[in-house]
């Protein structure tokens, strides 16, 4: 285990098979669709490649950059740094998330994604804090719902570092 972590929560094991399942119910509830997934960087790249292997279904993949935090604390001010590279108008669009926190970054995207008139939009995270919501936003898809302590690895950072631990930990409280 990584000397900063005091605890981990969820193995690569773990993680490998509530993603699996994950796939697993993408697949049929999009069955006979061709599915427009979305992912949110930095933080989904290692979820959001697991998760498509697993999903037998026509698939699009594209990204989005967002600022969102700035170290711990969220500013309830998201920017787009990347946008889609195509129309999603039409579409069944699956937006793909690391964390869902206060939820203001997935109520910002889940507004500007509507803007754009898909057929379907719906949102997929690969972890949950409902304690520290903010704003009501409907998750279709959760791996898994945890407390409010601060959570790093598999692609999840504080400051840009620990995205390549394999499993989801917390940090010690001396690092923060
Ligand atoms: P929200 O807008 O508060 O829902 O925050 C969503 C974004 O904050 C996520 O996409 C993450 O980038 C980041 N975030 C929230 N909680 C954590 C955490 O525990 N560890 C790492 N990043 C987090």
């Amino acid at each position: 285990m990584h000397k900063d972590i005091k605890e981990i929560l969820f193995s690569k094991e773990v993680i490998s098979k509530r993603v699996n399942e994950l796939a697993r119910m993408i697949s049929l509830d999009y069955k006979n669709k061709n599915l427009f997934m979305v992912g949110v960087l930095k933080g989904c790249f290692m979820f959001i490649s697991d998760l498509v292997k697993n999903v037998k279904l026509n698939l699009n993949i594209d990204f989005m950059m967002i600022s969102s935090y700035d170290g711990k604390q969220s500013s309830g001010v998201v920017r787009i740094l990347l946008d889609l590279k195509q129309s999603i108008e039409g579409k069944d669009v699956l937006i793909v998330e690391d964390i869902v926190d206060t939820g203001l970054t997935i109520n910002y995207l889940v507004k500007n994604m509507k803007a754009r008139k898909p057929a379907s939009l719906e949102v997929c995270t690969l972890l949950n804090k409902p304690s520290c919501r903010k704003v009501r936003v409907k998750l279709k898809y959760v791996g898994f719902d945890i407390p409010n302590k601060f959570v790093v690895g598999y692609g999840l950072d504080y400051k840009e570092y620990y995205r390549n631990l394999p499993y989801i930990g917390v940090l010690k409280d001396e690092v923060i």
